[in-house]
């Protein structure tokens, strides 16, 4: 069996011209059960890999991805959680996009509204329906916000009370109303509920300055200050769905494009397991989850360059997945060292989701990614030596 050492060991041009199926091929489950845990970079090269890959693309290196604004300190999704990482300087706003009954794009994670409104309360007879049976005026009419505080009192805020799910439109507002002009990094959530909404998107950017080459400001950023939405890498596109990236493929052609990857149902096969435990986390399960083969992973890799994607975002473990914030987002490891090894071999960026913690910003940087999705931009900023401020600071300043 050849080792990921010793398939790297001969360094840049070499290693990129040994095939990606040669690499399958050698590395063998045995090279995955082997693999799993260790430290790419030291194993591989002395160089993390990204490092040099992010340069060629229009995307920044080391990039900090707020996933639904700074959602760990203020209702995910909301105006507080985006203002907030704009301040803080995160390079993307992260959000997913659906559609209403009446065609407005809007930035909305669940399929239904019951975890994070008062759906239950106000439109009871429709408290499971999913997003796209309420018109914009009646989600308009939700309070996104008093679950954040009920969920999480420690960091509770009055203002949250209230908080209106936001458009498209109001994002996009929130990216260009400071100092710091972070990018947009837009999932197509659910597509398949949701056809044509590829080309609503394009349109709804084009109509604020958003697509293609033009620019959304006259003036440049202040010195120092974050412009991304000032370059070509200004909107990234992101989606699990492989027919929704090959439909931005069509409608987007020029918007960067990552395939996001999943274990499991809908995504990459996994190994056979036992059933969850009674006692079992759901994180823990994730986390012993393993794919099916080194193909199965490559066809996912595959299928993204083909399409013209930029990157892929893998799942990740969250070392301390125990707490009630952190259990959320660890799920199963697809950005172990030989699969990051694999995809930037094919010249593909790798933004893991949703990854909160030191620890984990550590033990995955060691591996060569370049950035991350988190909660807690605050914190991954800080960890890349770019922190601007503490976010209670911020909230309060901002009238929060
Ligand atoms: O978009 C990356 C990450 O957000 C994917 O997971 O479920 O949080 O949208 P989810
Ligand atoms: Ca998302």
């Amino acid at each position: 069996m050849v080792s990921n050492r010793s398939r790297y060991a001969v360094g840049g041009t070499a290693a990129k011209a040994s095939s990606r199926l040669a690499l399958v091929a050698a590395i063998g489950l045995g090279g995955l059960v082997a693999s799993a845990g260790a430290n790419a970079q030291s194993e591989t090269t002395d160089q993390p890999r990204g490092s040099t890959l992010c340069t060629k693309l229009p995307v920044p290196c080391d990039a900090v991805i707020a996933h639904r604004g700074a959602s760990f300190q203020a209702p995910e999704s909301t105006t507080p959680a985006y203002r907030l990482a704009r301040e803080l300087g995160a390079d993307y706003l992260e959000l997913d996009l659906q559609r209403t009954k009446d065609g407005e794009l809007i930035a909305f994670h669940d399929n239904a509204l019951g975890r994070n409104t008062d759906v239950a309360k106000v439109f009871p007879d429709r408290a499971d329906a999913p997003v796209s049976a309420f018109t914009l005026a009646e989600l308009k009419q939700l309070d996104a916000g008093s679950w954040f505080n009920e969920t999480y009192p420690e960091r509770a805020r009055d203002s949250y009370v209230g908080l209106d799910i936001l458009t498209l439109d109001e994002v996009i507002d929130i990216a260009e109303g400071g100092d710091n002009r972070p990018g947009l990094y837009i999932e197509t959530k659910v597509p398949e509920q949701f056809p044509g909404i590829e080309s609503d998107l394009r349109a709804a950017l084009e109509a604020r300055g958003w697509a293609g080459d033009s620019t959304t400001t006259s003036e440049p950023a202040a010195e120092g200050a974050v412009d991304v939405a000032d370059g070509p890498g200004r909107v990234i596109m992101q989606t699990f769905s492989r027919q929704s990236l090959a439909e931005l493929e069509t409608s987007l052609p020029d918007v960067p494009r990552v395939l996001l990857l999943w274990l499991g149902e809908g995504g990459i096969d996994a190994a056979p397991s036992d059933p969850q435990g009674d006692t079992e986390s759901v994180a823990d399960y994730y986390a012993r989850q393993t794919v099916a083969s080194p193909e199965a992973y490559a066809e996912w890799i595959d299928f993204a360059k083909s399409h013209g994607a930029v990157g892929i975002g893998p799942s990740t473990v969250q070392q301390d997945h125990d707490g009630t914030f952190s259990s959320q987002f660890s799920y199963s490891d697809l950005a172990e060292p030989w699969m990051i090894g694999m995809a930037h071999d094919e010249g593909l960026l790798i933004h893991p989701y949703t990854v909160d913690e030191p620890v984990d910003f550590e033990r995955y940087r060691e591996r060569g990614v370049d950035g991350f999705f988190t909660n807690r931009p605050a914190a991954l900023l800080e960890f890349y030596g770019r922190g601007a401020g503490d976010p209670s600071t911020i909230l309060n300043d901002l009238g929060y």
